[in-house]
């Protein structure tokens, strides 16, 4: 393959760092997760500006129910707030927005909020997929579940029924807070997709730099085991 034009068709980011953000500066945990909030409205606005097909968010694991109750209803209150007030926009600028995670047990309102966008971007050319109360591991089983119900299991018959059926390859992976790890995000569709950890703090996230990162990607030789 031709390594200068290898052009990332999707890309997913693992939010990390928000506390960090907000400690460093001596301000409340929430703060942070509000800056982190701007920081993801920025990188969709970009969006339009780039040839990227799917952007996937990990917004709230599944195990971040563990986090205190008052974080967890903070978090949840910017996603009511950021739904109600950046609908228009994603309508306007062409995103589809796509849910991937067991959303339907969050709060009724939200999954009514939320199922009102997905039906309102539906017609959008771009994707925005938020992972909500999502897990990877739980992905697989319900998706292996589901392909066993259909006859065999296959690699094939597997991946019709993760949440990510419907996007393109999983191309570039990118964690920021400098953490090296998964936790618990896309086990499967990142088999083959390349990674980028950076040291920088989910807030500080900006377009350019995933355009660095994209440019990075594209340099990148993927050999998928062959040489
Ligand atoms: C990521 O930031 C946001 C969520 C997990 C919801 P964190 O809240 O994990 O920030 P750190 O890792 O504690 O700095
Ligand atoms: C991963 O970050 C989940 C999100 C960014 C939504 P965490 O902060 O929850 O991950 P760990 O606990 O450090 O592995
Ligand atoms: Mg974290």
């Amino acid at each position: 393959m031709n390594a200068s034009t290898q052009r990332a068709r999707h890309v997913a980011i693992i939010m990390d760092g928000n506390g960090r953000w907000a400690k460093k500066r001596h301000l409340p945990r929430a703060l942070g997760h509000q800056r982190g909030v701007e920081a993801v409205r920025k990188l969709v606005r970009s969006l339009k500006n780039s040839d990227l097909e799917c952007l996937t968010l990990y917004a709230f694991s599944s195990e971040n129910w563990k986090r205190p109750e008052d974080e967890v209803s903070d978090l949840m209150n910017m996603l009511r707030k950021f739904i109600r007030s950046d609908l228009e926009e994603f309508v306007e600028n062409g995103v589809r927005l796509k849910i991937i995670g067991d959303y339907k047990v969050l709060a009724d309102d939200i999954v009514e909020l939320l199922d009102d966008a997905i039906a309102r971007t539906a017609h959008g050319t771009r994707t925005v997929a938020v992972a909500l109360n999502y897990g990877s591991q739980q992905e697989i089983v319900r998706a292996a579940k589901l392909a066993a119900e259909d006859g065999a299991i296959t690699e094939q018959s597997l991946e019709r029924h993760l949440f990510t059926h419907d996007l393109p390859p999983l191309d570039l992976l990118i964690r920021t807070s400098g953490e090296v790890r998964l936790s618990n995000f896309l086990l499967w569709q990142a088999a083959y997709a390349e990674m980028l950890f950076l040291d920088v703090l989910w807030p500080d996230f900006t377009p350019e730099l995933l355009s660095h990162s994209l440019d990075t990607f594209a340099a990148r030789e993927r050999r998928y085991g062959g040489r």
